[in-house]
């Protein structure tokens, strides 16, 4: 239905627009009293095979939400009908902030990609608290994926990590430290040995000095060269972190069949990003001995996809761009297929 319904419907509209529809939608239904256990019913997949403890986390399936798709953590009421085993809220910085102009995002339906230059646009950590305070937890991980404001300058740029994570602590599981978006003018730049280190360093010490310390992920960006992977292991290793996100958007265009002159900037998401991120994953895996869990994102967008990541060493999964093309079926498929391989049905 998604696909040839509901799809060729939402791509009349601009893909910011569209998203805002479809979520306050599905949002509204799932409010109804009714609502919540159809989209269940029709999303949700359960099996003992999927289950997984991971940084003392209990994950009923690998399937996560991967960040910027709700920002704010404004449809936490809704999402987790889609079958999920986790939610990444953000990116959240310490101030609101608009993001960049619009249009922002672009649709590339001959890659099946999607490029966007948001910037960070969010409510702030405050306005997440809140929202997170009100929410009733059933079951779902959530994790909060943090971030600096445009404004902060990167020597200031711990300050930021810091009071978000303060500020949003009793209410997330795990934190995802976000040096790696292309639409922060700098902020990959945080991803050298120098200042990663610095700024990991502190806020590990800030975990420790709290009655319950919380996993601590770094995300990374698919455009680092081997000797920067290489750095980021010794990081991990240095800073004990808890594990690492590959990865987010990539600046390479190389391989696309689309022309993406007129767009202007962006991080490229979805298809054309599968193989690097897959690649990132196993040089990290196998250079590491698989010392850290890494959750796998970028261009999953069928069973199979998925299973390239988890072969090639990734212990948890997320999508964004898959559900855009494939719709939110995506979710159960990849976990109906992964059950039957685990339970040896297939
Ligand atoms: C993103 N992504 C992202 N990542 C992040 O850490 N913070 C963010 O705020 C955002 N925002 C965002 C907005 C949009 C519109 C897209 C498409 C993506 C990156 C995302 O979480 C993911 O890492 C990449 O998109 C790769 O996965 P997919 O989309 O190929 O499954």
């Amino acid at each position: 239905m998604y696909r040839f319904l509901l799809k060729p419907l939402l791509f009349l509209f601009q893909p910011e627009k569209a998203h805002g529809i479809t979520m306050a939608l599905f949002s509204w239904a799932c409010a109804l009293p009714w609502g919540k256990k159809v989209a269940k019913k029709a999303f949700t997949y359960h099996h003992p095979s999927l289950e997984q403890t991971v940084w003392g986390l209990k994950f009923s399936n690998p399937v996560g939400l991967a960040a910027g798709f709700d920002k704010d953590g404004k449809y936490l009421n809704a999402l987790p009908c889609l079958g999920f085993g986790f939610i990444e809220i953000g990116t959240i910085t310490p101030q609101p902030q608009a993001g960049n102009d619009k249009p922002r995002l672009f649709r590339l339906p001959g890659d099946k990609g999607l490029i966007n230059r948001l910037g960070f646009n969010n409510d702030g950590m405050v306005a997440a608290a809140e929202r997170l305070k009100k929410y009733k937890r059933r079951g779902v991980i959530i994790g909060g994926n943090i971030g600096k404001n445009k404004n902060t300058p990167n020597s200031e740029a711990s300050d930021d990590y810091l009071s978000c994570f303060h500020t949003l602590h009793p209410f997330v599981d795990y934190f995802v430290v976000n040096v790696s978006s292309p639409n922060t003018p700098g902020l990959r730049e945080l991803q050298d040995k120098e200042p990663l280190t610095k700024l990991l360093t502190q806020l590990m010490d800030a975990n420790k000095a709290l009655a319950k310390a919380k996993p601590i992920l770094l995300k990374i960006a698919p455009d680092l060269s081997t000797s920067q992977l290489d750095d980021i292991i010794d990081i991990l290793k240095t800073t004990q972190i808890h594990g690492v996100i590959a990865t987010n958007t990539t600046l390479d265009r190389s391989k696309l069949r689309t022309e993406t002159e007129g767009i202007g900037a962006g991080g490229l998401s979805g298809q054309p990003l599968r193989n690097k991120s897959t690649e990132i994953i196993r040089y990290l895996h196998q250079n590491s001995g698989g010392s850290f869990p890494i959750i796998g994102v970028g261009g999953i967008d069928s069973p199979e996809t998925a299973m390239e990541k988890l072969e090639a060493g990734a212990t948890l999964l997320q999508v964004y761009t898959g559900l855009v093309y494939e719709g939110p079926c995506l979710i159960k498929n990849i976990n109906k297929k992964l059950a039957a391989i685990r339970s040896g049905e297939s």
